[in-house]
């Protein structure tokens, strides 16, 4: 805790990248932690394909849908995310880059500027032919109301999705540049809550990395990258980020 400490108090140019392990404290499962969403949903049968391809699977994707959306929608950020504005707000973060679709760093106050949702957000909607949006809310309360279980859009009849990126579902660009383009230029890369399983964001620390920039991971079980850090916080983020902080000198008020 020191050295991530005595990191941060020098750090000008913060990058932090999150999974899903930063929103567990806010109630919501993360994916390969035991029951998390992978050990009751098969990914192999929510592709990108597949859910372009089959009615059958579309209708699978959004009876998920129906159950994840209300929790994403009224958690609220926990002190791992309030750690996270404090950083902006000392005039420190470059970037925060989220795998995490359920917009809880923009809840707790990050700049949008600064926010770059790598693989979407479970919090808009829009059909993957015409990309009309719609409103994720509204479409919610029909599902609920039984109007439909596979929403199609209004103006060309296309199947509406989350605006999520699904396995096999091409990355966002700009987004994604932009994501590799500030690891290289942090002076400080943190992880939190994510077990670097998933590339392209998993390659994010070792670019920050081979670039000239310190590491810390923030996370409750072993990563790929604990090598490559220059100090491993083991342990629960919503405890462990306030602590660093207080560490740096940039304490909670
Ligand atoms: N504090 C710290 N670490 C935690 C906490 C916590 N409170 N809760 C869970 N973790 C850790 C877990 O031990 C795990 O290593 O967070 C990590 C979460 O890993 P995953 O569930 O794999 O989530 P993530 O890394 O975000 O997954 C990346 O995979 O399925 C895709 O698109 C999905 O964005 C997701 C991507």
């Amino acid at each position: 805790m020191r050295r991530a400490g005595e990191l941060l108090a020098a750090a000008r140019a913060v990058v932090f990248l999150t999974g899903a392990g930063i929103s567990t404290e806010s109630g919501i499962p993360d994916f390969r932690s035991p029951g998390g969403v992978w050990s009751r949903h098969n990914p192999a049968k929510l592709t990108f394909d597949r859910f372009q391809a089959s009615e059958e699977t579309r209708r699978d994707y959004w009876r998920l849908a129906v159950e994840s959306y209300p929790v994403l929608r009224d958690a609220d950020p926990n002190p791992a995310h309030e750690a996270i504005v404090q950083v902006e707000r000392a005039g420190r973060l470059a970037c925060l880059v989220t795998q995490n679709i359920d917009g809880l760093h923009q809840k707790a106050g990050t700049s949008a500027a600064l926010l770059i949702e790598i693989h979407g957000s479970a919090l808009r909607a829009a059909c993957i032919l015409c990309r009309e949006t719609v409103d994720r809310e509204d479409l919610h309360q029909r599902l609920l109301a039984g109007e439909m279980d596979v929403p199609r859009c209004a103006s060309c009849g296309g199947p509406i999705k989350p605006m999520t990126i699904s396995f096999g579902q091409a990355m966002p660009e700009p987004e994604t540049s932009q994501a590799f383009a500030a690891a290289r230029a942090a002076d400080l890369f943190v992880v939190v809550g994510s077990s670097l399983q998933v590339h392209p964001a998993a390659s994010l620390p070792t670019a920050a990395v081979a670039a000239g920039a310190s590491l810390v991971i923030v996370n409750d079980e072993r990563t790929p990258k604990d090598r490559h850090a220059d100090a491993l916080l083991r342990g629960p983020a919503g405890q462990l980020l306030p602590r660093m902080l207080r560490a740096a000198g940039l304490g909670m008020p």
